[in-house]
Formats: C-alpha cells, sequence, structure tokens
C-alpha cells in the first residue's frame, strides 16, 4: 500500500523549517490523509472496475478518492460514434472503434491529405497551370497573385502587350479574359515502370500532390455513411453528475427548427448528446449528494446493469423526441457519496448494486493523533498552500498551532480523545484564512499569530451562534418555527446532537 511509499518521503516535524520542506507526494491517492481503508478499497476498485459508496461527513475526502481513482484506471480504448442510418434518419446506429481502429483511420486520413510539396519542385507546366509560376518571366509568386509581382504581366497566359497593334487595349482585353489558373490539375506521371494518374492541387504557398493511394483512399472515405463522434477517444476519466439533469446524465437529442428537412435542417445524428453516463464510459461517473438526484437513480442503476443506455430525444414537444440511438455503451465505476443522514434516501436496489459489485466505505471522522499522523497532517498543511497558490508557506510552529488545533476538533465534534480531526475541509479554510492574513500583512511566512486570528475569523456560524445564543438550539428555535424544522432534511440529524456540538458540519 501506499503508506510505505510515504515513509521514505516524510519528514519529522522538527526536522522542517517550514512547509516548503515538505515533500508532497504525485499521486493524487497519497494525498488523501487518514481514510487507510477507502484508499485501500479505492486501489482494489480502479483494479478490479468495482463500484464505491462513500459515506460520510463533508470535507472528509470523497471527491479527492473519487478523482484519484479516475486516475489509477487504465486510460479509456474505446471511441463512440453516432452513424447516419440512410434507410431510417430517426434511428442512427451506435459504433464502438477501439483505440486501434481509431489510430488507423486518423493515418489513412493523413494519407488521404496528400503529401505537400514546394511548387518550385513541382514539374513547370503545373507550376504554371496552377498560377505559381509566371509564364512570362519565369517568377514564382503566390497563387492569389494574379499579376506577376515582377514583370507586372498575368502570370496565367502568354504576355502579347506591346506586340499587339491594341497596344495596351490588348493586354487589358487579355487580362479580362484571361483564364485564372486553375486549383487542380490532374495528370500523369510513371512511377516504377507503371503509369499512374497524379492530382496536384493548390494548397496556399504549397502545392498538394495526390497519387494513386491518395486518391483511392479519399473515394474510400467519400463512401463511408457520415457519423459524429460522440465519446472521443482523448477524454478524462472521471465525470462529475452531481445535481445532473436528466439530459445531462442520460443524453439526448435536440431539437432543430427545421424537424430534420433534408435540406434545410440537420440530420438527426448530429444531434445527439452523449449523457454523462455515456462520457463516464470506462471511467469513473461521480455523483455527490446521491438524494439530490431523485427518482434519477433508477437510470443510474438501469446503466450500471445494461452497461448500455439509449440516446433518444428528452423533450416531447421536440422534433428530437422521435430520434432514438440504442445500446450506447456506458461501462462505467460508478462512485457515489452522501452524509450519512442522506442513506435512507438512496434507492436501496442501487445500494444492493453496488455491495454486490462493490464497496459501502464509512469515512474517518478523526485519527489517532500519533507521531505519523501528525507528519500526515503537516503534509496536508503543505499541500493546502501549494494548492491555493495565493499564500505564503507556514512556520514550523504554525504547523504545530494547526495540529493542536486538530486535535481540540476531534475532541469537540466527534468526542474523540488523543486523535485528530479528519474533517479537512474546515481546517483547510483555517489555513487559507491564516495566509490571507500573512499576506495583507506582508508577512514571509504564516506564522501563529496569523493562525490565532484566523481562528477567531473563520468561525462557522454554527459557533458564532453558539457565543450568541447560548447553545445553537436555542439559536434556531428563535429563528425559525417549528413546522419548518421538521421539514429540514437535517432535523432529525440535528436533533439527536449534543446540543453543545457546532451543529451540521
Ligand atoms: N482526507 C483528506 N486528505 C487530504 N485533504 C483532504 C482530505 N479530506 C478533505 N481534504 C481537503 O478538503 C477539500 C475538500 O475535500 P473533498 O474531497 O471535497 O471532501 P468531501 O467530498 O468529502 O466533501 C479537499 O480538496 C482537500 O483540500
Ligand atoms: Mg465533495
Amino acid at each position: 500500500m501506499n503508506t510505505e511509499r510515504d515513509d521514505a518521503l516524510m519528514k519529522k516535524l522538527d526536522e522542517i523549517e517550514t512547509t516548503a520542506d515538505v515533500e508532497i507526494p504525485t499521486d493524487p491517492l497519497d494525498r488523501v490523509i487518514g481514510q487507510e481503508e477507502a484508499i485501500a478499497l479505492t486501489l482494489i476498485a480502479a483494479k478490479q472496475r468495482r463500484h464505491l459508496l462513500l459515506v460520510g461527513p463533508p470535507g472528509t475526502g470523497k471527491s479527492m478518492i473519487a478523482q484519484a481513482l479516475a486516475l489509477h484506471m487504465e486510460r479509456p480504448i474505446e471511441e463512440i460514434r453516432v452513424v447516419h442510418n440512410p434507410e431510417n434518419p430517426q434511428r442512427p446506429q451506435v459504433e464502438v472503434k477501439s483505440m486501434e481502429e481509431v489510430l488507423r483511420e486518423r493515418e489513412g486520413l493523413e494519407s488521404a491529405e496528400g503529401e505537400l510539396i514546394d511548387p518550385k519542385e513541382a514539374p513547370i507546366h503545373i507550376a504554371e497551370k496552377l498560377g505559381y509560376k509566371c509564364v512570362n518571366c519565369g517568377t514564382y509568386s503566390s497563387p492569389t497573385e494574379t499579376f506577376c509581382p515582377r514583370c507586372g504581366t498575368p502570370k496565367a497566359s502568354g504576355n502579347t502587350m506591346g506586340e499587339s497593334p491594341f497596344g495596351d487595349i490588348s493586354g487589358f482585353l487579355e487580362m479580362i479574359s484571361s483564364r485564372p489558373p486553375r486549383k487542380r490539375v490532374t495528370t500523369t506521371r510513371k512511377r516504377l515502370g507503371k503509369e499512374e494518374v497524379v492530382v496536384f492541387e493548390r494548397a496556399g504557398e504549397m502545392i498538394k500532390v495526390l497519387d494513386q493511394k491518395a486518391l483511392e483512399k479519399r473515394r474510400e472515405l467519400e463512401k463511408v455513411s457520415p457519423r459524429k463522434v460522440i465519446v472521443p477517444l482523448e477524454r478524462r476519466p472521471f465525470v462529475l453528475a452531481t445535481g445532473a439533469s436528466e439530459t445531462e446524465l442520460l443524453g439526448d437529442v435536440r431539437h432543430d427548427p427545421y424537424g430534420g428537412h433534408e435540406q434545410l435542417g440537420s440530420q438527426p445524428y448530429e444531434r445527439v448528446v452523449a449523457g454523462a453516463i455515456h462520457e463516464a464510459h470506462e471511467g469513473v461517473l461521480f455523483i455527490d449528494e446521491i438524494p439530490h438526484i431523485g427518482h434519477l437513480q433508477r437510470f443510474i442503476l438501469t446503466a450500471m446493469q445494461e452497461k448500455k443506455f439509449p440516446i433518444s430525444g428528452r423533450n416531447p414537444q421536440s422534433a428530437g423526441a422521435s430520434v432514438r440511438v440504442d445500446a450506447v455503451p456506458c461501462d462505467f465505476i460508478f462512485v457515489g457519496a452522501c452524509n450519512i443522514q442522506d442513506l435512507e434516501h438512496i434507492l436501496s436496489p442501487l445500494r444492493s448494486r453496488i455491495s454486490g459489485s462493490g464497496y459501502e466505505v464509512l469515512m474517518e471522522t478523526t485519527m489517532p493523533d500519533t507521531e505519523e499522523n501528525r507528519m500526515k497532517m503537516m503534509q496536508f498543511i503543505a499541500q493546502e498552500i501549494q494548492k491555493d497558490g495565493r499564500i505564503p508557506h507556514a512556520t514550523r510552529g504554525a504547523v504545530q498551532n494547526i495540529i493542536d488545533i486538530a486535535g481540540k476538533r476531534a475532541k469537540e465534534i466527534d468526542n474523540a480523545d488523543n486523535a485528530l480531526t479528519l474533517r479537512l475541509r474546515g481546517l483547510g479554510g483555517l489555513i487559507r484564512a491564516a495566509g490571507d492574513i500573512a499576506v495583507w500583512n506582508e508577512d514571509p511566512l504564516i506564522d501563529e499569530k496569523h493562525i490565532e486570528q484566523a481562528l477567531k475569523r473563520s468561525r462557522s456560524v454554527e459557533s458564532q451562534i453558539i457565543e450568541k445564543y447560548g447553545t445553537y438550539q436555542k439559536g434556531i428555535s428563535r429563528d425559525i418555527s417549528q413546522a419548518q424544522r421538521e421539514q429540514s432534511p437535517y432535523y432529525y440529524w440535528n436533533e439527536n446532537r449534543g446540543s453543545d456540538e457546532p451543529g451540521y458540519m
């Protein structure tokens, strides 16, 4: 596991001057501190493609773990496309291409693009016909210039000016009647004893040469049906779908005001959009606060079971409603997160699916106050400073101070003795507030006094309420009616907590 790797890197608190001396692990999973069980299961989930349910209070590392999991997975090797169906345009077909196929196709495309050469390397008559070379004086110039920049005559035709009995006028006529240089010249050439067709095309300042092979490739590419890539090969393996709407989660077929009219409108396949479940194919679909997506949980369950989910127009008023693509792959690892009190709002078949082919993990809220864990806390402080990027490093004294606060919080919030809190988002906020004070005072480092000041400033509203009203409960009961309290999803949770606690954190 990762702890062995860490140990070599870790410095003791008295070995550092400031957090600049602390080594930060490169693996994002090694940056998650105090959640050993969750990390072990995350590594297994990545390797064996298992689902995860992370349960615990905010700010303990659930999102961090979900993202790190995605980075521990193999990179995606499939691309998903929808293909025009000429028999029935309302039923575009799905096409899954492997990485090898995609790469081969790209190579093919490149070869069909032909070879670019300098006009001076092209046969002279080709350079003249395409408008790169002046037929009168032989000077090369851009084909966008109709007149030779050197001799001033039209490049494409023989110069008769001066010799003509009509003088200038003839030149003028010549100019307006001369055929403009051609964009494309087809000719033949001998190669390896065989006559073959070659096409020379204008391509800006260069000339493009298409040999027999490239021309065949072009014809082939023109034959294949039109398609749209909806999930590209190169994509992030982590898709966040917290609070997603139905169309965001499941995909959609966009409306077309012309209703897919052949000439005016766009073809149905062009309007197909993948949902988060499809974008997460071969990666991680992460949904924080699962209960918030309500009835959509049912669709996630189906997607997890089938590993395929159709994309259809989800607005019945839209022209997209009659379009459907069947069996679009969506083979993702599901990572869900929620608070303990929301657990009962998760659809039970979804939970049994997760536990059936994955793991449910309760996040730690504290860790024992040991030498090793103090070093981890120091690593956390260094990480937060690095991540913020706008605050200075902290002195050893400040680190010590923060560790003491972590100890106090473990006792206050979770009633744990000889422990350090793992409700780290809050602690991160304290570090940033202290950093802001240091910056404001133009101090080069965060020290103890900045931490003290920040502590006063960054108190949660709950602890401010306690100070003002005596207890947290008294505070709320002054503010809201009983009916309102019972409607709150946190009512029973908060009600069951000791009144001296700083409430919902
Ligand atoms: N276990 C942890 N190890 C290191 N940093 C943490 C940890 N938990 C939280 N943090 C810090 O708090 C921030 C918020 O954590 P996050 O993963 O979003 O928590 P959650 O998803 O549980 O609410 C992180 O970006 C990180 O800075
Ligand atoms: Mg989170």
